[in-house]
């Protein structure tokens, strides 16, 4: 969607990037969250962000999305800064959050209205893209009955369909497949990958789940105690993390490291995941059969 109204000239984009970090932080009072977080993302690229629980994937994308300012570093989005433009960059993403945040008292039919009209999308092209993707989840059931009394599941798929609608050039999906039972989860797995393939879109994706990540990114930057470890195409990274790897047979059959190896190897939890399994077989002895 291109920025209208008076807002800046938009500068040109060094390599199709449509973000670029640079030594991004996020101090939130004693928690570092992100510590110097370098970042592209391309146009036509899905970009996986894979890390466990804490690891600062959300709140790097909430900083790209312009909702929560870096402590320190520089974020550019589509060429422009979000925290001086959050209007313009917020207007040309499509934004997927952690948690929904959609209006409750609304029904599917009058949210995807409003949002169209925030973008200023043609009322006809919206509907007709609206139609299909609802068509696409099953939303049409649903389509008026207020949001609040609609499955996490359900409200996931709306927040969805409201982030593709205006096929923007940059969407950030945060952990996009939670809640989703597996028809819907191959169906949003299929629309990033058209959208980056059809459209040219990039695609910034988190999860904490490796098989989403090993299926469908061009590249998978790995996020850990914030920060990326390690980054490139899964053969990259099985490369970088088989160089890491002492001679033995902890790699999966053939030889090949699985994503979960890689990301093991890679963020040193190996052995730390390896000591807790000991301590709890430890806590929870075979139980001797009772005479
Ligand atoms: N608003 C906040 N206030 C305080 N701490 C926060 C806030 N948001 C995130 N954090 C902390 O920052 C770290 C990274 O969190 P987050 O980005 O949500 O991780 P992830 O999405 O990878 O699970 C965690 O330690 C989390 O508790
Ligand atoms: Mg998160």
């Amino acid at each position: 969607m291109e920025v209208r109204g008076d807002y800046p000239a938009r500068p040109r984009l060094a390599e199709e990037s449509v973000v670029e970090i640079s030594r991004a932080t996020k101090q939130f009072d004693s928690i570092n969250a992100l510590c110097g977080i370098d970042l592209k993302v391309r146009s036509g690229e899905v970009y996986g962000l894979l890390g466990p629980n804490g690891a600062g994937k959300s709140t790097l994308i909430k900083i790209i999305a312009g909702i929560v300012q870096p402590t320190s570093g520089s974020v550019r989005v589509l060429g422009l800064d979000p925290s001086v433009n959050p209007i313009e960059v917020k207007s040309a993403i499509g934004y997927v959050p952690e948690s929904n945040v959609l209006y409750d008292s609304l029904s599917p039919r009058d949210f995807f209205e409003f949002v169209a009209s925030i973008r200023g999308i043609d009322r006809t092209s919206a509907n007709e893209k609206v139609a299909k993707l609802a068509e696409a989840f099953g939303l049409e059931q649903y389509y008026d009955s207020p949001i609040a009394t609609l499955s996490m599941g359900t409200k996931q798929k709306i927040s969805i369909v409201a982030a593709f609608m205006h096929s923007p050039k940059l969407l950030l999906l945060d952990e996009p497949l939670n809640g989703l039972d597996s028809r819907s989860s191959r169906i949003v797995k299929d629309l990033i990958s058209l959208h980056a393939q059809r459209n040219g879109g990039a695609v910034l994706f988190s999860t904490h789940i490796m098989e989403i990540a090993e299926r469908i990114c061009g590249r998978i930057g790995i996020i850990y105690q914030g920060k990326l470890v390690a980054e490139g195409t899964l053969d990259e990274l099985r490369s970088k993390a088989s160089a890491l790897y002492t001679p033995r047979a902890n790699v999966s059959n053939e030889g090949v490291a699985t994503l979960e190896e890689v990301f093991l190897k890679l963020t040193n939890e190996e052995e730390e995941i390896a000591e807790t399994v000991r301590t709890l077989r430890e806590a929870f002895p075979v139980r001797q059969p009772l005479v």
